[in-house]
């Protein structure tokens, strides 16, 4: 029988091809958190443990999926976001740290604000508008997502996290009757916006496994939802509203253009914790 610092080791030799020591260790620790529910300090006390066949089968089972490039978060289906766990599949992004951020920004901003109208554009595993719908007191929080799979999803994470926020199935291209009256103190959005040229600087665990409809747009359009949706919130904004994007950090100077060409004020360029342009916040110019 083996014993736990077994797997880890056997971890660290299957897996170094696609992930460096430390992502390995984390992985692990992952894992073993799920299938034997040890924390890291019990782990560092459970080394020499022996391991019942049962979970070594579920750990290797892991372990092959994790070699087949499938990130951890789908295997085990669920990902952390602003302290809460999200159910996730592949028909939803895995939800990132700078979304984290962009997120945590406009809680700074708004955490006095009271009964603010939100919306929330590309709902994905609903990390944005659940969060905000938690965190910012008695605001009316709507998303929208163009995937049938993605609400579904999303909709089961607001039920867990025991939020109340509005999920539509459209496509914002073709949206303007949906919202005709309506007017919003927030906009956010992280939209696609990778271009296929970039491709080659992505992992395989992404390209393989996460939608394309959430990562990708046309080469040769590559603002095109940023253009679509602040011409919403030039329509759509209430007095004082705040836009929010997550962006391409390579084209964080063509957003800041795009942004104050549209009308946009006080348009702000926001690096994240890596130092790379990642968000737009502006303000319209009344
Ligand atoms: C980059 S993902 C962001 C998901 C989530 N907000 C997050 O931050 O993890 C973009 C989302 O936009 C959705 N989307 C793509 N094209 C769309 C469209 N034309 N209309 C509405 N949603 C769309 C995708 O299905 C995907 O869920």
């Amino acid at each position: 029988m083996k014993i736990l610092q077994d797997f880890e080791l056997l971890f660290q030799q299957e897996l170094h091809k696609l992930y460096d020591n430390d992502e390995i260790k984390a992985i692990f620790l992952v894992v073993i958190a799920e299938k034997l529910g040890l924390n890291t300090a019990n782990y560092q006390l459970s080394k020499k443990d022996p391991v019942d066949d049962k979970n070594s089968a579920e750990i290797l089972s892991i372990l092959r999926d994790l070699k087949k490039h499938k990130p951890i978060q789908y295997i085990l289906n669920k990902a952390d976001f602003y302290g809460e766990v999200f159910q996730v599949n592949e028909s939803v992004l895995i939800p990132r740290q700078e979304t984290e951020e962009l997120v945590d920004l406009i809680i700074k901003n708004h955490k006095f604000s009271q009964n603010l109208n939100i919306i929330d554009i590309g709902t994905g595993s609903g990390c944005i508008p659940i969060t905000l719908s938690k965190h910012l007191t008695n605001a009316r929080v709507t998303t929208i997502d163009i995937s049938k799979e993605a609400i579904k999803t999303a909709q089961e994470n607001a039920n867990i996290l025991k939020t109340a926020v509005q999920f539509i199935n459209a496509d914002i291209f073709e949206w303007e009757y949906i919202f005709s009256n309506q007017h919003y103190h927030i906009i956010v959005s992280n939209p696609p916006y990778i271009t296929p040229g970039e491709k080659k600087y992505m992992n395989e665990n992404v390209l393989a496994y996460e939608p394309e409809l959430a990562l990708f747009i046309e080469e040769s359009t590559p603002l095109i939802f940023y253009d679509v949706i602040s011409s919403f919130a030039l329509k759509h904004l209430a007095p004082d509203g705040d836009l929010y994007f997550e962006i391409n950090q390579y084209l964080g100077a063509e957003m800041k253009d795009l942004m104050i060409k549209k009308g946009f004020e006080q348009v702000k360029l926001i690096k994240d914790i890596n130092g790379a342009d990642r968000i737009i916040h502006a303000k319209k110019a009344w």
